[in-house]
Order: C-alpha cells, then structure tokens, then sequence
C-alpha cells in the first residue's frame, strides 16, 4: 500500500472563516475528511498534519523518509521564504507535490516565487480544494509507475542472473 504524508502549513487551520474569496469556504477539517476519502478509493494511506511552525514542518519532511513514499504538502506563507523546507524535501528525496488553494502567480510579486517548486514534482496553484485531491491522485499515479517500473527492472536483473548475463 502505498503511503503519503499531506502537510499544511501556517495559517491553513483556519480556512473556511480566512479570506473565503481567496480561499474558499470549506474548513481545513473538510479538506482533510475530502482527501482521506480519496485516499480510501486508491487505496493510499495517508497522514495529514497542520503546522504553524516552519521548524515542525521540517522535522515532519524529515521524519516521513522512514514510514512514506510521497509528501504533498502546501507550504502557505513559508513557500516564499522557506529555504529550510527545501533544503528538508532535497535531503529526503521522496516525490513531493506542492499545491496552493489559490493562484499565486496572480497574486502580489512576493507570492510569484516559490522556494519549494525547484524540489517538487509538479506544482497545483488555484484549484481550490479540489487541488489537494488532484495532487493525491498525481502523486499515487507517479509512484504507481515507479514501483512498476522497479519491479520490472528487477525482474529483468534476476532474469539476467539465473541465465547469467549482465546485460
Ligand atoms: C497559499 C498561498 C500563500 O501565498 C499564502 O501565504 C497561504 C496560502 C495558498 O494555498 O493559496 O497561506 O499557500
């Protein structure tokens, strides 16, 4: 079974009642209960966390190295500044999708840049809620593949050794 670690970032708790115009109107727990619900049909197990600290969203990067396959995470303001947030989903290597509810490349200059893009597999800005889930299903299908792929490749190696080639 495949194994995703969401993360929220800073200010996330209080979406539904936050900005609704820009970032709609459903509570985070909604989000939270639309994501596992997915995650359900995938059959994925997935672990989903808030934090308005940079400090506990690194450690929590960090940790998933050991128990997950795949991070999605959504930054918030941290995207703009967090260098160490990077620098955490660099050091673990797992695939990691990042999404934003709204557009932040129609938003003011500060937003258009993204610290976490340069390490993420792909990027879902401006599709509301419905980013989250769409980045469940992206990341499943991409470590899907990968698996699939893995498996082959070492099919394909004890093929090679029963006959004893090594190409
Ligand atoms: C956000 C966009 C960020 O610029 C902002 O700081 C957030 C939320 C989004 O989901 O649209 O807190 O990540």
């Amino acid at each position: 079974m495949l194994r995703i670690r969401v993360l929220h970032g800073p200010n996330l708790n209080l979406l539904g009642s936050r900005e609704p115009s820009l970032y709609g109107t459903l509570s985070l727990e909604a989000i939270d209960s639309a994501i596992t619900k997915l995650a359900i049909e995938l059959a994925v197990k997935v672990d989903l966390r808030q934090s308005n600290s940079e400090g506990e969203l690194v450690t929590w990067v960090q940790e998933a190295r050991e128990e997950y396959d795949g991070i999605i995470i959504n930054p918030a303001a941290y995207t703009h500044t967090s260098i160490a947030i990077r620098d955490a989903i660099a050091a673990v290597g797992l695939p990691t999708i990042e999404v934003h509810l709204s557009n932040i490349y129609q938003r003011e200059e500060f937003r258009h840049r993204s610290y976490i893009s340069g390490v993420s597999i792909g990027q879902i800005s401006g599709l509301g809620a419905t980013g989250y889930l769409l980045a469940l299903r992206g990341l499943h299908d991409h470590l899907a593949a990968s698996k699939g792929r893995k498996s082959t490749s070492a099919q394909a190696a004890s093929r090679r050794a029963i006959k004893g080639t090594t190409s």
